[in-house]
């Protein structure tokens, strides 16, 4: 799978939306996540994000490792939705996204 990272947060920036040709990226209050389960690595998100933020999970740098865990367990309480689109923002971040300070600029 492919994983957003750190730089995502306060930034938004919904490039990879448009990118993903099956709808598995996700948007919560701060950050966007991709589905583990539902993404199918074709890495087209991956060079669009103007942060850089979309790693390949065997490519995340060991500053943001937590990440990875972040994505897959955004999804303990959505389950796997099977397309973003229909199912609109999510209510909640990550906890760990969630009690991060606000991300300047
Ligand atoms: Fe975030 Fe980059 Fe997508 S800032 S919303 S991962 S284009
Ligand atoms: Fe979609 Fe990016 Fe995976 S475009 S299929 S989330 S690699």
């Amino acid at each position: 799978t492919y994983v957003i990272a750190e730089p995502c947060v306060d930034v938004q920036d919904k490039a990879c939306i448009d990118e993903c040709p099956v709808d598995c990226i996700y948007e919560g209050p701060r950050m966007l996540y991709i589905h583990p389960d539902e993404c199918v690595d074709c890495g087209a998100c991956e060079p669009v994000c103007p942060v850089e933020a979309i790693y390949y999970e065997d490519d995340v740098p060991a500053e943001l490792a937590a990440y990875t865990k972040v994505n897959a367990e955004f999804f303990d309480a959505l389950g796997s939705p099977g397309g973003a689109s229909g199912h609109g923002a999510a209510e909640a971040d990550h906890p760990h996204v969630a009690g991060l300070p606000a991300q300047a600029p």
